[in-house]
């Protein structure tokens, strides 16, 4: 009881970042598909809507001129797993989804980095052991 309520408070401190954020997250994906509109309507209920990071409850890093953003793994992983403050979202979107806005916060807010990262990059980042990945028990022994 304790416990849930203080879960409760969590999610409810987390999705007050955003309204667009609470209601998305209650349908388990986003059906946003560009970088741009993923950024718009998800992204930047923490980071802001010019990249520039905040410090209120939390503290959310700028993305602009983010030299972390130089390797696409890096910004794709914190994506697919969290961290910190910041939730995971590698069940909510799909490869695709997520090397677009990798491709998006890398090439806009004074970000340079060009270089392609595809769909396939993000899904040999998916982790072959995660447990919403894993089908059945293939227990063996
Ligand atoms: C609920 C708030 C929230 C949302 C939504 C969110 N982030 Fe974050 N993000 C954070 C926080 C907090 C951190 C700092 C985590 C830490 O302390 O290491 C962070 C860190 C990051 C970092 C690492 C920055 C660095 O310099 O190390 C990247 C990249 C990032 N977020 C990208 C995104 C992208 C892209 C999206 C949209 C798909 C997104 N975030 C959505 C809260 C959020």
């Amino acid at each position: 009881m304790r416990l849930s309520l203080r879960l409760a408070l969590a999610v409810a401190g987390l999705l007050s970042a955003g309204p667009v954020l609470a209601q998305e997250l209650h349908m388990g994906h986003f059906h946003e598909q560009t970088g741009e509109e993923i950024f718009h309507g998800v992204c930047q209920g923490c980071h802001m809507p010019n990249a520039q990071g905040a410090v209120g409850a939390g503290a959310y890093p700028a993305l602009a001129n983010n030299p972390h953003l130089a390797a696409p793994e890096y910004p794709a992983l914190v994506i697919l797993n969290g961290r910190k403050a910041m939730p995971a979202f590698g069940d909510m979107f799909s490869d695709a989804q997520i090397a677009n806005v990798v491709g998006y916060v890398r090439t806009h807010f004074g970000n340079n980095y060009p270089s392609a990262f595809t769909a396939a990059q993000v899904a040999a980042l998916r982790s072959p052991e995660s447990p919403s990945e894993v089908e059945g028990p293939a227990k063996e022994h």
